[in-house]
């Protein structure tokens, strides 16, 4: 089914939810930038407000609509430290963190506040950068035993080694990893194909499904582990 039979799963919780792509700037006109839709996070926010939760749905750029409902506050951020600090300000009040983001990695060393020319002798260009605050692992560091926190991991390579290390290295409880390899990847995608690594657990792995679907799926998983209280 595309909606959960159950609507009260997350009842009463207050889950953020991370999605769409950070943009860093370069000049007044130029930024780096990458090729997430949004479509994924914004999926698991109506996901979340459709079992009841009170969501908060922080978004960097975006290519599609944003859902309009009561239950879904919408924060807008252009880059990672704008997603950073967002987070910072509201992470200790909600019960669930879902990091759909895609959080550029390196950002320029500094920002130019002039539009950069090109000139007449440079063949090439090349431009500084410096590595971003890795948003998860600084938000997870400060996790209660009663909050979750759910990553994701796009890979190309290696799939559940990479996605394990990201488990443990960001001190998550979940990890949704995703292969963003080869003709069927997911970026931009209506569907998509993931795992889900749980520390000490087996990975799970579903079909290829909307990523409505697994927005539902993730949510019913969720609210089962928050009862289990593990
Ligand atoms: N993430 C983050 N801050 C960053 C980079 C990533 O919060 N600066 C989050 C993403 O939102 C995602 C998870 O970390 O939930 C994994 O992102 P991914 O890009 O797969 O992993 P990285 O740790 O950035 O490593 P790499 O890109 O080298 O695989
Ligand atoms: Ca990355």
């Amino acid at each position: 089914a595309d909606f959960l039979a159950n609507t009260d799963l997350l009842k009463n919780k207050k889950v953020i939810i991370t999605a769409g792509g950070t943009r860093e700037n370069i000049d007044p006109v130029r930024f780096i930038g990458n090729r997430s839709s949004g479509k994924m996070g914004i999926a698991i926010a109506n996901a979340a407000a459709h079992a009841g939760a009170d969501v908060t749905l922080i978004v960097g750029q975006v290519s599609v609509e944003l859902p309009q409902s009561p239950q879904i506050k919408i924060v807008h951020v252009t880059t990672t430290e704008d997603l950073f600090n967002a987070l910072q300000k509201r992470f200790a009040a909600a019960d669930i963190l879902i990091m759909a983001a895609a959080v550029a990695d390196y950002r320029p060393v500094e920002f130019i506040d002039h539009k950069i020319k090109k000139s007449a002798n440079n063949y090439n260009f090349s431009l500084s950068l410096t590595e971003t605050t890795d948003v998860l692992k600084e938000i997870a560091s400060k996790k209660r035993a009663d909050q979750l926190v759910v990553g994701f991991a796009a890979e190309t390579d290696d799939l559940l080694q990479n996605a394990n290390n990201k488990l443990t290295s960001k001190n998550a409880d979940m990890i949704v990893a995703n292969n963003v390899g080869g003709t069927q990847g997911a970026f931009g995608s209506d569907q998509n194909q993931v795992t889900v690594l749980q520390k000490n657990q087996d990975p799970i792995k579903w079909p290829r499904q909307s990523k409505m679907q697994i927005a539902n799926q993730l949510i019913e998983l969720i609210s089962l582990k928050l009862k289990q209280g593990d």
